[in-house]
């Protein structure tokens, strides 16, 4: 049973995703600690709510990215996390914590990645007027939203849309493939083997590596 650290910062729908999959028995993963840089994180009450040690570990004025960093590694190791779910985390984490956790540490983002990296990913995809957009989870590397892509979803972009139906469309999506992509790495079934993403062939009963919603 691998040990997952979940990262936010807000409202932690997609930590919740995980959890409620974790206690259905379909992740193979004990959720060891929820950290937030945030004190007035949402998410943290939520996490009580389903018994997991939550920590803030606030950034300190003037304090460097790898300090903060340090911190943040010496608390996960404390409470002995062995992979760790990015969920909302507002934060870029430093080349050496990622060159520490390579291959340990998974992202969702709220676009078809490549397309649209960054913040504000569903106005950007507005704006660029793209018919079909999506979610995509990800390993992390010291890249923003660049590392190898585990899963993805595709959703229909409406010409009615705004920014926020857009990302409630994307957000369901979300909390399908995120619990999803956790599994595969916890199981073993996929690997990050030098900055690829390595996947076994799924059998007739593993989801789909991409998913398309056609329009209701
Ligand atoms: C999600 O849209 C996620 O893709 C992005 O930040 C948002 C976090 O939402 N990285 P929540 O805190 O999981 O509800």
């Amino acid at each position: 049973m691998k040990r997952l650290g979940i990262l936010i910062s807000g409202r932690g729908s997609n930590m919740v995703a995980i959890l409620n999959e974790i206690r259905r028995g379909a992740i193979d993963a004990q959720p060891a600690l929820v950290v937030s840089d945030r004190a007035a994180a949402p998410g943290l009450q939520k996490a009580h709510a389903f018994a997991v040690p939550t920590l803030v570990v606030a950034p300190e004025p003037g304090e460097s990215r790898v300090d903060y960093d340090l911190r943040l590694d010496r608390a996960l190791r404390e409470y002995g996390v062995e992979l760790i779910c990015l969920a909302g985390f507002m934060r870029i984490l430093s080349p050496q914590f990622i060159e520490r956790w390579s291959g340990r540490v998974l992202n969702i983002h709220p676009a078809l990645l490549p397309s649209f990296p960054g913040l504000h990913p569903q106005r950007q995809a507005l704006q660029a007027g793209v018919k079909i957009s999506g979610c995509t989870v990800h390993f992390v590397d010291a890249s923003v939203d660049g590392g190898a892509i585990l899963l993805q979803a595709a959703v229909p972009v409406l010409e009615t849309d705004d920014e926020t139906q857009l990302a409630a469309r994307i957000l369901e999506q979300e909390h399908r493939i995120y619990p999803l992509a956790v599994q595969m790495v916890a199981s073993g079934r996929a690997r990050y083997v030098e900055g690829k993403a390595i996947i076994e062939p799924q059998g007739s009963t593993q989801p789909p590596r991409s998913v398309f919603v056609p329009p209701a």
